[in-house]
């Protein structure tokens, strides 16, 4: 069971052809330990009937406002009452019309307007009707209501167009949901971290760098907003999607993510240097691509690449600083000895060839008291752990 046992989610599905997505939504939720109760409204149940979102919750679904299986007859008022998050996903632009205006006219819109619980909403729809005027007056009106509009999304439509307004994927509305529900313990603090490797040209085609997933960082990042941080992530190539919530900057080599961070990090209460920094560049990278003369070889030549941490740790009045070391053996001294070169207060130790690539880790903690572990498991849930160690120790130096 996972992040959202004794969660209680309305989850309402108005109608787009999106609404075949609500049904992983849903196994995905309750996959997380969630109870849902969905609300359909009349457009949804032409798409998906709601037998598939009966048979998928284990529960009633709702579609009418006059549903007298509730002893009360007051179904609208009965589903928030025992909810934590109402959410509606897909939403449409008829349905966003609606609940910007407060009109109740259905058993969703009037449900949500006699609810007092947090709303979010995954807007699906045709990238034009997504950018009509009214539709964005709309938008910025529930935002001013204090209802979470996650995504659209952008990509291929299923009317064979190409545009923003596609509802998010399911994983990533259960990031959203997930996040919703972590505690607020860093709101107010900006984050700043790198991940992924860097990519160092030795001409327009071959690249030296290092192996390096990005997982960590980005779950690090992942962590820090669902804590409530604005986090500023620089990365280097990953195929990795960047977390809802977090502001990427995309750089290919040691000297770009440098000058990124350095843009960044006065602003920045704490960084975070998770990346694979390649340590050596090659100073005499060709503009052309270099040619397989006789078998030779090509001769190169390396310059040493500026060490971000070390630069960030060594800024006056800089952000607190939080360093990786991913060594092939574990020694406390010398991970003692990295920490103390790279004057920061921690640094997180682990083996090479154990988290490399894989969706689990097993991380150690190398602070001036020593070394300790702090355990295995998946990234995401070892990264949640990891921040609320660095925001402990963050308010501990700033006490
Ligand atoms: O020296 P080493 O590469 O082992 O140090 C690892 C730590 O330093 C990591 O936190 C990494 O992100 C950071 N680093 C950096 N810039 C470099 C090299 C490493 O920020 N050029």
């Amino acid at each position: 069971m996972g992040d959202l046992l004794d969660k209680h989610i309305v989850l309402g599905i108005s109608g787009g052809i999106a609404c075949y997505k609500s049904a992983d939504l849903v196994r995905r939720l309750i996959e997380q330990g969630a109870t849902v109760d969905v609300v359909m409204t009349d457009s949804a149940c032409k798409f998906v009937t709601p037998v598939t979102f009966q048979a998928l919750s284990g529960r009633p679904v709702y579609t009418d406002l006059w549903d007298n299986r509730a002893p009360n007859n007051m179904v609208h008022i009965n589903l928030t009452r025992q909810a934590d998050l109402v959410l509606i996903a897909p939403a449409t632009a008829n349905l966003m019309a609606k609940l910007a205006q407060g009109l109740a006219d259905d058993l969703l819109t009037t449900l949500c307007l006699a609810s007092t619980k947090p709303l979010m909403i995954a807007p699906a729809m045709n990238r034009e009707m997504w950018q009509a005027p009214s539709t964005q007056r709309n938008v910025s009106q529930l935002r001013t209501d204090g209802v979470q509009i996650l995504g659209p999304g952008t990509g291929e439509q299923a009317c064979g167009e190409t545009g923003d307004g596609r509802m998010l994927e399911p994983h990533e509305l259960v990031a959203a949901v997930r996040a919703h529900f972590q505690p607020k313990t860093m709101k107010g603090l900006s984050v700043l971290l790198t991940a992924g490797p860097t990519c160092e040209p030795i001409d327009p085609v071959r690249v030296i760098t290092n192996r390096s997933s990005g997982k960590t960082g980005y779950a690090l990042a992942q962590a820090a907003h669902e804590a409530g941080a604005q986090v500023t992530l620089v990365s280097g190539p990953t195929g990795l999607p960047c977390p809802p919530g977090v502001t990427r900057i995309s750089v290919q080599t040691a000297q770009q993510m440098h000058q990124a961070v350095m843009q960044h990090a006065s602003t920045s209460d704490i960084f975070i240097a998770v990346a694979a920094v390649a340590d050596w560049r090659v100073a005499n990278a060709s503009t052309e691509k270099l040619k397989k003369t006789d078998g030779q070889p090509p001769k190169l030549e390396f310059a040493i690449n500026p060490d971000i941490l070390k630069d960030v740790a060594g800024m006056a009045n800089g952000p607190w600083c939080v360093g990786f070391a991913a060594e092939t053996t574990l020694d406390p001294e010398q991970a003692q000895a990295k920490r103390q070169r790279k004057a920061v207060p921690l640094l997180i130790a682990n083996l090479a060839q154990q988290v490399m690539d894989a969706d689990h880790t097993t991380i150690h903690l190398v602070d001036d008291t020593g070394m300790t572990a702090m355990g295995t498991g998946h990234k995401l849930d070892i990264a949640r752990k990891l921040m609320s160690e660095i925001y402990k120790r963050y308010r501990q130096h700033q006490a």
